[in-house]
């Protein structure tokens, strides 16, 4: 723009600059949010375009050649001028969220919602919702949301982890309070319900809810490509995508399918710079081998079993070869019967449901149909999240069941407490306010849905994980330390097992002069950290921790 601005001085193009520089400097992305763009964008129309045509009606007055510069130039914005108008109108005015119900207040940032058809013969829609960052939305970072399941919603995310309202439980619909550590205190968060057939998204043609996830991962490269295209004017805020649980499977074969579509020219070009993956099922040998060694190390199991496991089962926790390891096996699931897998530090609530997985579905592997019993029901169910396989099961190949599968009923997800989402996404005038289509076509919200079958096809992650981050993708690891689904033992094991060079020794990071948790960092820009004292849902946990970590490594700062 330095080369147009010298010449200003010559004629009109002063106003052509100052458009220009509204428009990079993100001031007419900002603009374009307000109510009155639309006015205002055909009003800095109105003004250039007669300009333009007096202007070339005008006698010369410079050379020629001055004169066919002129006239270029005049063409190029004129051409620039149009096309950003063209861009800026086709954000979608019709996905901004006016009013949220169930919040009394001013919203500190703009919200978006809507569907985005990935199949428009078999009407497939995967339904979004973009929550702008409350600092710099033009600058800050773009970030993806997937929670995992397979089969929850990424409202899980939005309502109990990191997104901008907390939710506090009343008679009716919920009330909701502004979230000081909300992630959109830094980014912007686009929070997608995938595949089809999860949350609000949802397909006319229900073949689509029998996938897997390669098919998942092309879905929602494509929902990508289509966002950015209503969305144009953040492709140049840097991109990342971050997950947990299941979604350690979402996020590197999606960040893999874009780094496809980055070699292959796919239009838009997405400013693609890394991932995060929290408490992520990975690799089944990995993650199957991590509970021993958690189990012990936690005090949970004594040393003499740690022993005689070790000895029987030489390292081989997962799939046991021979009849003394696997009595020793039991042994370790028996000590560990009654814990809440998803924080052991936590108490877990039990309805009839979790006897049902004990004794009513023998399918389970025995560890989870064992697992959560207690000789005293809590009296109040305390949510303390799910929405994750349960331990050992998650990353074998092949078909996985659901969560209300597996509990064989419609019933909540083990030890959750889903209430205030559930009455929230399933009130009328929510769903409206929010652009998700009503009941009557996508059925009820379910926090985690059976309505989908879903196959693990894609095997170990270590292989996606290797190529991005040789690519020069970077990627945050990170465990909450008290979670026994996917423990942070095997996600350490399988960062370190990459073998590349250690450039931030294993230390300590602290919020507010206090250890909040361990990081180790690698070359190729990989880093894994665990989070003091947190389960499986780090945000839900330790939310000012959680927002420490995340924006300090957005901003590739030191964590
Ligand atoms: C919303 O806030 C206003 C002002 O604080 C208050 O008068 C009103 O009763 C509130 N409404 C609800 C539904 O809480
Ligand atoms: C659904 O999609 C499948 C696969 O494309 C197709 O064979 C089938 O005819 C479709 N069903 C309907 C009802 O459109
Ligand atoms: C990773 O990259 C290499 C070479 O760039 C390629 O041969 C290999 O197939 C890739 N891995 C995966 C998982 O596709």
């Amino acid at each position: 723009m330095e080369v147009v601005g010298s010449r200003s001085e010559k004629g009109s193009f002063s106003r052509f600059v100052v458009f220009v520089i509204l428009a990079d400097s993100g001031i007419v992305n900002f603009v374009t949010h307000g109510p009155l763009s639309p006015l205002l964008l055909s009003s800095l129309a109105l003004i250039y375009f007669p300009f333009l045509f007096l202007e070339n009606k005008k006698p010369p007055k410079y050379s020629l050649d001055m004169n066919k510069n002129i006239n270029s130039i005049h063409i190029f914005f004129s051409i620039y001028v149009s096309f950003t108008i063209f861009l800026a109108q086709s954000a979608p005015q019709n996905a901004i969220i006016s009013q949220v119900p169930g919040f009394n207040g001013t919203i500190p940032s703009k919200h978006y919602a809507g569907y985005v058809t990935i199949d428009e013969n078999h009407g497939k829609k995967l339904y979004y919702y973009y929550v702008l960052s409350e600092r710099n939305p033009s600058q800050d970072p773009v970030v993806l949301w997937l929670n995992g399941g397979p089969g929850c919603s990424s409202f899980d995310g939005f309502v109990y982890e990191h997104g901008p309202f907390n939710f506090e439980k009343t008679g009716g619909l919920p009330k909701l309070h502004l979230n000081p550590y909300t992630w959109t205190k830094v980014s912007n968060v686009i929070y997608l319900d995938s595949p089809a057939g999860v949350g609000m998204s949802y397909s006319a043609n229900k073949s689509d809810y029998i996938t897997m996830d390669t098919k998942t991962a092309l879905d929602s490269h494509k929902f990508l490509l289509e966002w950015f295209k209503l969305y144009p004017e953040y492709l140049s805020n840097p991109f990342f995508i971050a997950g947990e649980s299941y979604a350690g499977v979402y996020v590197p074969m999606l960040s893999y399918e874009v780094m496809k579509g980055l070699d292959a020219g796919d239009k838009p070009t997405l400013n693609f710079k890394g991932y995060m993956v929290g408490n992520g099922v990975t690799d089944d040998v990995f993650d199957g081998n991590a509970l021993v060694p958690f189990a012990h190390g936690m005090g949970l199991i004594s040393d003499e079993l740690f022993q005689e496991v070790t000895k029987e089962c030489q390292g081989n926790y997962y799939s046991p070869t021979n009849a003394d390891c696997e009595s020793k096996i039991v042994k370790v699931d028996e000590d560990l019967d009654g814990l809440n897998i998803y924080d052991i530090l936590e108490p877990c609530y039990h309805g009839d449901s979790s006897s049902k997985i004990r004794h009513g579905n023998t399918k389970l592997p025995m560890s989870f149909r064992k697992l959560g019993e207690t000789e005293r029901p809590l009296p109040v169910r305390t949510r303390m999240f799910g929405r994750a396989w349960p331990f050992r099961a998650p990353v074998k190949a092949g078909y996985v069941p659901t969560w209300p599968e597996l509990l064989n009923s419609a019933e909540n997800v083990p030890c959750t407490d889903d209430e205030v989402a559930t009455k929230w996404l399933n009130n009328e005038a929510v769903r409206s306010a929010i652009h998700a289509d009503p009941i009557s076509v996508v059925g009820n919200w379910e926090l985690c849905t059976d309505k989908i079958r879903y196959y693990h096809d894609a095997g170990s992650m270590i292989k996606y994980h290797q190529n991005l981050t040789a690519r020069g993708f970077r990627a945050l690891i990170y465990s909450g330390d008290h979670d026994m689904c996917v423990p942070f033992t095997g996600s350490e094991a399988w960062t370190r097992s990459l073998g590349y060079e250690v450039t931030d020794e294993w230390r300590n990071w602290q919020v507010d002069g206090q250890v909040s948790g361990f990081v180790q960092g690698y070359s190729n820009g990989l880093t894994f950290l665990t989070v003091k004292g947190s389960g499986h849902t780090v945000p839900e946990y330790k939310p000012k921790e959680a927002l420490a970590f995340y924006s300090r490594w957005l901003e590739g700062r030191k964590i």
